[in-house]
């Protein structure tokens, strides 16, 4: 029996958690063996991010996670996810794994079991080694194998006390942003690469669950996080509707068609003949990336909405996570973006829960009886503390109650969502954006690294001690 639920009340069972990654927060990179992954490389490279920022310090999490898993048990959060950096634990990306590095984790996770909350381990969330970078980076074959290997340091290491596991986090990024557009590291600008790292970036989820299983104990779930993009056409006309469906190949099709039906789509292949063929592809690849999943991670920020181009159009720039001369997107010249109309956070990203909602009923209708989680949702605001040192975010409140009200929603409709993950607890090191995005629940005085839960923290933890929304003018 369902249970019944009042229109802004959560089944009993709902995980409510918060999202954070390696690189953006801890800081600390020359410790204990770390050695430089590509995003430190990248953010040291002049005009790469907004004002030369970096993640060398970032919030200094490696030193202060007692105090931040503390700040989330006091707000009564339930789950935490957070990333290995894969150079802490082996420091050229292959060999043996550095103990220290695997140790700061051991004590991260024991830390919030001790406080009751659940950790949830993400494995890749962009920090590619720079030695592996140096050998060829995701566009070669042999870092799938290399990831494949680190999982299962990671999964031996951490398997007997992490229930949830995640392989990647938003490959399309990896893929397309750090090697199609440049705007992330490691900042190459090859389409034929984007199409190979694409590839390759699915091989390595593969291999990694496969390896993950091979050393954990059963009752571990193995999933990946997806930045599926909700992709609306501009019209009902043939040629906007092809735009569309070019995109969603580009964006979607090309990780969950291998991942959760075994086959890319014919029409990636298509579209794409003009740059390549594919056979980097090898016999059993197919297979090997089918592995069956445990769950599907879903991020979801922003829907995106195009159109077929007009003549004298030059190629497609909007890519949400910087400018860039080159475009994300590999043969899609054909392709226009627009900015949806309506409110947009402080990214300038437009604001529509409805995208949430659709594209987990996508994926309900895709994967029936697959469990769904948001890994990440939230919104960047330009956010100050006042006279008094409170920060104030009525616009982050309104952003996380339209869009669990859909999560709600399609739950109420039948959808198997277990658990939402707020992107993201602490304000951090938005990638090309520097410290300039502030999308923390939690307010961080870059000078002093001081901490100071923002209203949004404090109706968010509400939420989840009741599992019940507050509503949206409540005050904290
Ligand atoms: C996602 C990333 C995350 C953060 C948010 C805003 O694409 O996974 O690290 O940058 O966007």
């Amino acid at each position: 029996m369902p249970e019944p639920m009042s229109p802004v009340s959560f089944p009993s069972t709902f995980l409510w958690g918060a999202a954070t990654s390696a690189y953006q927060i801890e800081g600390a990179v020359r410790e204990d063996g770390r050695t430089p992954s590509i995003w430190d490389t990248f953010a040291h490279t002049p005009g790469k991010t907004a004002g030369g920022d970096h993640g060398d310090v970032a919030v200094d999490h490696y030193h202060r996670y007692r105090d931040d898993v503390a700040l989330m048990a006091g707000l009564g959060l339930g789950a935490y996810r957070f990333s290995v950096s894969w150079s802490r634990v082996q420091p050229t990306g292959r060999g043996p794994a550095v103990q220290r590095g695997l140790d700061f984790y051991r004590r991260l996770v024991d830390e919030l079991l001790a406080k009751g909350i659940k950790p949830a381990v993400t494995l890749y969330h962009w920090d590619l080694p720079q030695e592996l970078e140096d050998a060829g980076g995701w566009p070669e074959r042999d870092t799938a194998y290399r990831f494949a290997e680190y999982a299962q340091i990671v999964g031996e290491a951490l398997g007997d006390r992490v229930e949830q596991w995640i392989t990647l986090n938003e490959p399309w990024c990896s893929a397309f942003l750090g090697y199609g557009s440049g705007v992330h590291a490691p900042g190459r600008t090859e389409p034929v690469a984007t199409l190979r790292a694409a590839h390759h970036l699915n091989l390595a989820h593969g291999l990694g669950a496969k390896a993950l299983r091979s050393v954990m104990p059963a009752r571990n779930t193995v999933a990946l996080s997806l930045n599926s993009s909700t992709v609306r056409p501009l019209t009902q006309d043939a040629a906007d509707l092809a735009a569309a469906r070019k995109i969603d190949d580009l964006a979607n099709g090309i990780f969950h068609g291998p991942i959760l039906h075994g086959a890319y789509p014919e029409s990636l292949f298509t579209a794409t003949r003009q740059l390549t063929d594919w056979s980097y592809v090898q016999d059993g690849d197919l297979a090997t990336i089918n592995q069956p999943l445990d769950a599907l991670g879903l991020n979801y920020y922003t829907p995106a909405l195009v159109s077929a181009a007009g003549p004298d159009h030059t190629g497609p720039r909007a890519d949400g996570h910087g400018a860039s001369e080159h475009s994300p997107w590999p043969a899609a010249d054909d392709v226009l973006f627009h900015q949806p109309p309506g409110e947009r956070t402080a990214m300038g990203w437009s604001i529509d829960p409805t995208g949430l909602y659709d594209l987990i009923m996508r994926y309900e209708r895709e994967v029936p009886g697959l469990p769904l989680y948001i890994t990440e949702n939230g919104a960047a605001y330009d956010d100050k503390p006042d006279a008094e040192g409170r920060v104030h975010d009525p616009e982050r409140i309104a952003y996380l109650h339209g869009h669990l009200a859909e999560v709600r929603r399609a739950i109420a409709d039948g959808a198997d969502v277990r658990g939402y993950f707020l992107w993201s607890l602490l304000d951090n090191f938005e990638w090309a954006y520097g410290y300039e995005k502030r999308f923390g629940a939690v307010y961080v005085d870059y000078t002093t690294l001081e901490r100071t839960p923002k209203s949004s923290a404090h109706w968010y933890g509400k939420a989840a001690r009741t599992g019940t929304l507050p509503e949206v003018d409540e005050v904290f």
